[in-house]
């Protein structure tokens, strides 16, 4: 009974002590958006599964380091009105949602693009191309509908996607063959007169080539002469091991900033793999047939590949952060290697390694290395 009793005693005099060794939070380590914060925002393309919640590990990562989201597929015309007048706002508005209840800058992507644009949008019933007058109603209808749901709520829009070729000519899409060279002041001017406080874009992918950047440095200044709202250039970061050379990229931000707009790094990510043709770009019409010489890495990366890459996405980041005077945001193109579209792009079935964190989902050493050099310029 005595001992029984001696036992009590000792454990109630360790108790604060067990008490507090058993709650001890581990020291909470410094995350991407901590780091950066204060430079740039920095986000990630959120896919379905992460929009509803499946991917726990996946949202895990998002919400722990990420502190700015954009939808990589749900907010597309495609998705968000599939029949003429007929919206389905099913997915976006669990994205916004997701956004909003964990603090995040919402970027919505994208409202006009010639890609993933559903067929109806150009044609009448008997399938022949539309009017000018008609498809400018469907352009505003679509923008002013979709712009009004989100209006306070999405901070930024990619207003216009990939409307130039790279040698700096408009694309020969539907939009610009009906309409011509208008139809993008006409979406820049839909989209504000729908939320006159958010913030509005043009977006494209290599960037860098000289007649590319000069044509959207034109363009913003023709849009700025005409009155219209343009907040920044996004910059999409497709970038693989040998392209594009760091000071094409510089140069191209440079000449965004001079132009009077911010810089958006939007969709950012680093392929590892051998590239099949020159000029990739980020057209998804363009696939190669897959030949495994061009699959080197199945079984995971060779060191030798994996420090290139990590150099490689190194040099960006300290570009990013010696320039965040230029940027607002740097938005990477998922979260996991597993998500990305490069496994698929422009050879379909690879096994690419161009995002931050692993197919488990675990931080690579890009991510401490990143932290260390934004640390370095506080
Ligand atoms: O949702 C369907 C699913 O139901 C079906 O089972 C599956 C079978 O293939 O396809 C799924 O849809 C795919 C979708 O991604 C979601 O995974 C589409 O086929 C596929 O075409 C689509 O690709 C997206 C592509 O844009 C086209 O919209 C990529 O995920 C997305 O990363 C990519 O993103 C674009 C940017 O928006 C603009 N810049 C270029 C960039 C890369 O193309």
């Amino acid at each position: 009974m005595k001992l029984i009793k001696q036992l009590l005693i000792m454990m109630l005099l360790c108790l604060p002590f067990l008490n507090c060794t058993s709650t001890k939070k581990e020291e909470p380590k410094t995350t991407l958006k901590d780091a950066l914060s204060g430079k740039f925002l920095i986000g990630t393309a959120m896919n379905s599964s992460q929009i509803w919640g499946k991917d726990t590990l996946g949202v895990k990562v998002i919400t722990q380091q990420f502190d700015a989201v954009v939808a990589e597929n749900c907010m597309k015309s495609m998705h968000l009105q599939p029949k003429d007048g007929e919206f389905d706002f099913k997915d976006a508005d669990q994205f916004v949602d997701f956004g909003e209840r964990n603090n995040m800058f919402i970027t919505g992507h994208c409202l006009i693009w010639h890609s993933q644009v559903p067929a109806w949008f150009f044609t009448d019933t008997v399938g022949k191309d539309v009017s000018k007058e008609i498809l400018t109603e469907r352009m505003k209808n679509h923008i002013t509908t979709v712009v009004s749901r989100y209006k306070g709520r999405v901070k930024g829009w990619d207003v216009v996607n990939e409307a130039l070729n790279d040698d700096g000519t408009y694309r020969n899409s539907k939009f610009y063959t009906i309409i011509g060279k208008d139809f993008i002041p006409l979406a820049f001017k839909f989209a504000h007169d729908a939320d006159p406080d958010a913030e509005l874009y043009y977006n494209d992918y290599n960037e860098w080539y000289a007649g590319k950047r000069d044509s959207i440095v034109k363009m913003v200044i023709q849009l700025k002469d005409q009155g219209l709202r343009i907040d920044a250039v996004g910059m999409q970061g497709h970038i693989g091991m040998d392209y594009p050379n760091l000071e094409d990229y510089k140069a191209a931000m440079d000449s965004f900033a001079a132009a009077g707009v911010k810089v958006m790094v939007t969709e950012l990510e680093l392929s590892a793999l051998p590239t099949p043709r020159p000029n990739v770009g980020a057209n998804i019409s363009d696939i190669e047939i897959y030949r495994k010489e061009m699959n080197p890495y199945t079984d995971g990366l060779p060191d030798s590949v994996a420090t290139a890459w990590t150099n490689r996405m190194a040099s960006f980041f300290k570009l990013f952060i010696d320039n965040s005077d230029k940027i607002e945001r740097v938005t990477l193109w998922g979260v996991s290697d597993a998500d990305s579209w490069k496994n698929d792009f422009p050879m379909p079935g690879r096994t690419d390694y161009p995002l931050l964190f692993d197919r488990n989902h675990q931080p690579k050493t890009i991510v401490s290395t990143i932290i260390q050099e934004a640390k370095k310029n506080k």
